[in-house]
C-alpha cells in the first residue's frame, strides 16, 4: 500500500474507531451538568444556576439567572449594593458567552440592577460586543431595565466614607479575602475594603458550556476604569470544543496576559483545569514577581468532562461547585506564600 493509500485509509478508519472508543469514555467521565463559580459567595449563586440545570435548561439560562441572584444582594461588591469608584459612583461590568461563543458585555455602566442582563441584551439584540458608559445605560433603558437612584447602599456609603478620610486618591489593590460572610466584601489586613466578582462557567444536559461575569470592580477605582471582568477573553472565556475558564482579582494583572483565553489555550494543548489555571498565574508571576507579591488573581476552569480546577497567586482564593456529585466550596491552590 503507498503511503497515500494508507493516509487515506486511515483517515476514513482510524477516527471511526478512536470516536467510538472516545465517545464511550467521555460519556463515562463526563460530569453534567455542573456550575462552577468564584468565592464562597459561588454557593448561592451555583443554587441558583442549578434550578435551572437541572430542570434541563440550558447553560446560557443557568449562568444568567446564577448572575442575577448575586447581583440582587445589596451587601455585595456585585450589583449596585458594591463599593464606589473614588468619586463615590457604582460602576458595573459584565460578560456572558454561550457555547457557541456569542458574547455581549457592559462596562462602566450606572445604575441598572442587572448588569448580566443588559449583556445578554447587547449579545441577542445588536452586532456589537460591548457597551459602555452612558450608551450601555441609554441601550439597557431602551431595552425596559429600570434606570435605580443611584444612592450608595448604607455599607458602601460608610466605606465610602471611611475610605475618604484616609484616602491619598488612589485605587487600593486586593491581596486576600477574609471570610466575613457570604455577601460580605473583601478586606485588607487593615481592614479596608476591595471588591469580589463573581465569575461562573456551567455546562448543561446537552454538555454544552457557557460562562457569565458580573462585578461593580475594583473599590475606589478611577472613574472610568474597567477591569478584566467584561473583557472577552480576559474575565471570562469559552470554547465549546474544550472548556471554559473565568478570573477573579486585579483585573489589570488578567488583562494583560488574555488570562481566560490563555488558560482555555492550556487546556487545548491537553493541560488538566487546575493545572491551565496553573501555568495562567505562572505567567502574571514571571512577568513580575514583586509585583505578584503585591496583587491577587485566582483563575478558575472546567473542561468539556466536567473537571474543574483553579489556581491562584496568593492564598486565600475559594471557589464554589454544585453537581450531582457534590456541593461545596474549594481553597484553590496557590503559587506564592
Ligand atoms: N476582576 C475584577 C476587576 O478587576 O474589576
Amino acid at each position: 500500500m503507498n503511503r497515500r493509500k494508507f493516509l487515506g485509509l486511515s483517515a476514513l478508519t482510524t477516527p471511526l474507531l478512536i470516536s467510538k472508543k472516545s465517545l464511550a469514555n467521555t460519556f463515562q467521565a463526563q460530569n453534567k451538568p455542573i456550575v462552577i463559580s468564584t468565592w464562597d459567595s459561588g454557593m448561592a449563586v451555583n443554587a441558583e444556576a442549578w434550578k435551572v440545570l437541572s430542570n434541563k435548561g440550558s447553560s446560557l439560562d443557568a449562568v444568567e439567572a446564577g448572575a442575577i441572584h448575586i447581583e440582587n444582594e445589596i451587601n455585595c461588591c456585585v450589583g449596585l449594593g458594591g463599593y464606589p469608584d473614588r468619586d463615590g459612583i457604582v460602576t458595573l461590568d459584565a460578560c456572558i458567552m454561550d457555547h457557541t461563543a456569542n458574547c455581549g458585555a457592559v462596562a462602566g455602566l450606572e445604575r441598572i440592577k442587572h448588569p448580566i442582563s443588559v449583556a445578554r441584551k447587547v449579545m441577542e439584540k445588536t452586532p456589537h460586543v460591548i457597551l459602555v458608559g452612558n450608551g450601555a445605560q441609554q441601550f439597557a433603558v431602551e431595552n425596559g431595565f429600570m434606570l435605580e437612584s443611584g444612592e450608595l447602599s448604607n455599607d458602601a456609603k460608610n466605606a465610602y466614607t471611611e475610605w475618604l478620610k484616609k484616602n491619598e486618591y488612589k485605587p487600593v489593590i486586593n491581596i486576600e479575602r477574609k471570610q466575613n460572610g457570604p455577601f460580605a466584601p473583601t478586606f485588607f489586613d487593615d481592614g479596608t475594603p476591595n471588591h469580589d466578582t463573581m465569575g461562573l462557567v456551567a455546562m448543561d444536559n446537552n454538555g454544552d458550556l457557557s460562562g457569565a461575569v458580573t462585578t461593580s470592580g475594583m473599590a475606589f477605582k478611577v472613574h472610568g476604569r474597567v477591569g478584566d471582568s467584561p473583557i472577552i477573553g480576559a474575565g471570562l472565556f469559552v470554547d465549546n470544543e474544550i472548556g471554559a475558564a473565568t478570573s477573579s482579582g486585579v483585573g489589570e494583572e488578567v488583562i494583560r496576559i488574555c488570562g481566560t483565553h490563555l488558560v482555555v489555550e492550556f487546556m487545548r494543548q491537553g493541560y488538566s483545569p487546575e493545572m491551565a489555571c496553573k501555568k495562567a498565574i505562572e505567567r502574571i508571576v514571571k512577568r513580575d514577581k514583586a509585583k505578584a507579591k503585591t496583587v491577587q488573581v485566582g483563575f478558575l476552569a472546567m473542561n468539556k468532562k466536567g473537571q474543574y480546577g483553579a489556581y491562584a497567586i496568593q492564598k486565600g482564593f475559594v471557589f464554589s461547585v454544585k453537581s450531582n456529585r457534590e456541593n461545596q466550596i474549594h481553597d484553590s491552590k496557590y503559587m506564592l506564600s
